[in-house]
């Protein structure tokens, strides 16, 4: 039997500060900091497109219902935010998990997920050459995903005007919206996000006039019409490892792969932005961009949080209720077996699995009182963020009537 999973609610009442603030964890959780920096570490060193995934994450958490880790909670439903249309192609959420499992071995129940998310963002772009910023922490973590809520997020299609209404929205700039755009400096984009730039620009089929002509032909044989919509290429032509302003030269001379990334050099302001980083001084006199991206970054990172005692610390990153099963009844419930799991305090329980839902192998969900199947009724499936509360699987059997593992097993579930 897969060792068991024991998740206990905490009371987890850290800081009475509502904000954030440089060095939050210092007396509660001093190595903290260090603990992300190592995982993540790690991760670069192993997976090449590491630090490019976990900086997008950070984006894409803070970017629908603020920075509270909601980007990570997965309930199988399919309601979840993360299975979004706008959130596709987001990775890294098993770099953030390993963080997670780590801080819970050190200090249990302190740490947040999204500021792990931000931690890890910011260690992403150092590792890539980037500046070191320091990140107020002190965020706690959505109860609450819903695909709906990213309905409005930022898409490749977007004009500049909206591209800055939705940036302005959260209360950010069009300076910051250069300046974040400017993350794109490191990463991979997958010639999905190419076709309408290459093929369906205009009525006639034709590309985007703004790709300088010397760099269409190398676009196009990388991403052919009808070619494979995963094939992936750098964003910062020439550079898409280091995080530097080259991904700004590039825009400002036709070589911007993502279709919003050219955007920015056809609006006055944010040209003049994007403009102000090659003046003739520059970096000596003018401003530097390395700073002034940090300092974007942070204030991304502060969009919408949940401080004080609002929200919770998670106890898990990811939030699975297949996982949590398959802890429990390990391969047996892959297989067509009912499996019947009793609980100690009735609760809805939903979960996708390949051809049946969480405590139920035959595809329907029930309700179960007691370890047999005959004492099971329908229950329909809850929606997420109606209940939220400790369960107590008692245990856990198989239809042959073979126990699969005694409990109790305490589960912090939300459903
Ligand atoms: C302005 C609106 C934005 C749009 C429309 C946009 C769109 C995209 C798209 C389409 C990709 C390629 C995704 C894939 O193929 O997997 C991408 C990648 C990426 N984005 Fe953005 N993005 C925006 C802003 C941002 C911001 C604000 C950040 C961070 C501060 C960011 C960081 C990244 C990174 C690092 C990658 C590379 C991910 C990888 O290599 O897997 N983006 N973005």
């Amino acid at each position: 039997m897969v060792p068991l999973l024991l998740i206990l609610i905490l009371s987890c009442f850290i800081g009475a500060s509502q904000g954030l603030q440089v060095g939050f964890y210092a007396n509660t959780c001093p190595n903290a900091e260090s603990i992300v920096r190592r995982v993540v570490s790690e991760a670069a060193a192993s997976e090449q497109n590491a630090p490019p995934v976990l900086l997008r994450l950070h984006f894409h958490d803070c970017f629908v219902n603020g920075c509270d880790g909601s980007i990570l909670i997965t309930t199988g439903l399919e309601t979840d935010e993360k299975s979004a249309f706008g959130h596709q192609g987001v990775q890294g959420f098993e770099i953030i998990e390993r963080a997670k499992a780590q801080l819970e071995a050190t200090c249990p129940g302190i740490v947040s997920c999204a500021d792990i998310v931000a931690l890890a963002a910011r260690d992403a772009v150092f590792l890539t050459n980037g500046p070191l910023y320091e990140v107020p922490t002190g965020r706690r973590d959505g109860l609450v995903s819903n695909k709906s809520l990213a309905d409005n997020m930022p898409d490749i299609t977007d004009s500049i005007d909206t591209l800055k209404a939705k940036f302005s929205e959260k209360g950010l700039s069009g300076m910051d919206l250069v300046l974040l755009s400017s993350a794109h400096t490191i990463g991979t984009t997958a010639c999905f996000f190419m076709t309408n730039r290459l093929y369906e620009f205009t009525a006639g089929g034709g590309s985007d006039p703004s790709i300088n002509p010397g760099f269409l032909p190398e676009l196009k044989a990388t991403c052919p019409q009808n070619g494979n919509p995963n094939t992936r290429l750098a964003m910062d032509r020439g550079s898409g490892q280091t995080f530097d302003k080259q991904i700004l030269q590039n825009i400002r001379s036709g070589f911007a792969v993502l279709e919003t990334d050219a955007r920015l050099y056809e609006d006055v302001a944010t040209k003049r932005v994007v403009d102000s980083y090659f003046g003739f001084f520059s970096p000596v006199l003018g401003p530097s961009f390395e700073a002034d991206f940090a300092k974007a970054m942070v204030k991304m990172g502060e969009i919408g949080v949940l401080t004080g005692s609002e929200g919770e610390i998670r106890r898990l990153s990811v939030v699975n209720l297949n996982k949590i099963f398959e802890q429990i009844a390990g391969d047996d419930c892959f297989q067509d077996i009912f499996c019947v799991a009793k609980i100690s305090d009735p609760v809805k329980l939903s979960a996708s699995r390949t051809k049946s839902t969480a405590w139920n192998c035959d595809g329907s969900n029930l309700l179960c009182n007691s370890t047999s199947s005959s004492n099971c009724s329908p229950w329909p499936v809850g929606l997420f963020g109606e209940q939220k509360k400790m369960i107590s699987v008692l245990a856990v059997y198989v239809r042959s009537g073979k126990k699969l593992s005694s409990g109790p097993h305490s589960i912090y579930a939300i459903f």
